[in-house]
């Protein structure tokens, strides 16, 4: 194990540039990162699944929507009087929570949605030579205990890098990235080879990639140095396959659940998920589905 692999994990970065085509006309002024669940941006469950697993420092990798983002991780001044005024004491505690004192935020720009590699990639210089940790907000994680937590704890153990990863089933594993793994039932295992969108019958496994990483910093040079992939975009995919020929890179299969807040089926099971999590809407929502059954 080298030194790096050794010490904690202090970063995350959350690319958030991409179109958002999917879903469209909601994305066309805000990053579909901002998207609620139930009354909380997507990007915030992100953010604080991070802060749970220690890290202080969140990197955003930015498009043309930044402006909501930026605002919604700063301080509300006129917010915050006007519920001070109300005595609204609780609601202006959870507002004022969005962003515990102890976090930084910081901003960097991809001027143009040239892929998630391309995103990561923009980010090098904030993270510089240090492991970190990447979390895609439209991937909503929910388990006992924080999906990155988990794989900070592998981190530890392995040394190397860690990618998130689900059982699909077989048909469904042109929807994607596939890893070729030895020992493919244990549920951290070394990863071998990877494959992005395979056919059923190409894909080496059924174990897929979900939005998590804990990466070695070393991917930046590969992911600089690696030809444009799929539909002519800078894909982390290639990197992190040309960085297992060097490093070693872990499966993990992470003990909770995803949901794909970046298709619309898993956006509404999210938000029926979630409602049925809360006190305040559990029994009304219940309520409300036998209705309509
Ligand atoms: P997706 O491919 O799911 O997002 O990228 P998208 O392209 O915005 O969505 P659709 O398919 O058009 O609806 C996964 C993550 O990577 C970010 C996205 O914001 C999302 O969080 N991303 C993607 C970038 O930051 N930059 C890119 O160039 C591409």
């Amino acid at each position: 194990m080298t030194d790096i692999g050794r010490k904690p994990i202090t970063k995350a970065v959350f690319p958030v540039a991409g179109m958002g085509t999917r879903f469209l006309p909601a994305t066309k002024a805000i990053p579909k990162e901002m998207l609620p669940i139930v009354d909380r941006p997507l990007i915030q469950y992100a953010v604080e699944e991070a802060y749970a697993a220690g890290i202080r420092e969140m990197i955003f990798v930015t498009g043309r929507h930044k402006r909501s983002i930026e605002d919604h991780f700063d301080t509300a001044f006129e917010l915050e009087h006007e519920l001070e005024l109300a005595n609204k004491h609780q609601m202006l505690e959870m507002v004022r929570s969005v962003k515990p004192d102890d976090m930084q935020c910081v901003y960097v720009r991809q001027p143009k949605a040239m892929g998630l590699g391309h995103a990561i990639l923009c980010a090098e210089s904030l993270v510089g030579n240090e492991f970190f940790a990447v979390l895609l907000a439209d991937d909503l994680m929910v388990g006992k205990r924080p999906i990155l937590q988990q794989m900070v704890d592998v981190h530890h153990q392995t040394g190397g890098s860690v990618m998130a990863t689900q059982d699909v089933p077989k048909a469904q594993t042109f929807r994607y990235g596939i890893l070729d793994v030895k020992g493919d039932k244990q549920q951290t295992a070394k990863i071998y080879g990877m494959v992005e969108k395979p056919d059923p019958e190409e894909a080496p496994s059924t174990l897929a990639v979900a939005g998590r990483y804990v990466l070695s910093p070393s991917v930046f040079n590969k992911i600089r140095t690696q030809p444009r992939g799929v539909g002519g975009e800078i894909q982390l995919t290639d990197g992190i396959a040309a960085l297992l020929m060097e490093e070693d890179v872990y499966s993990y299969r992470y003990d909770g659940k995803r949901y794909d807040c970046g298709s619309k089926e898993g956006y509404i099971q999210a938000t029926i998920d979630m409602a049925l999590e809360r006190e305040d809407l559990a029994a009304y929502t219940r309520a409300h589905i036998e209705r309509i059954r």
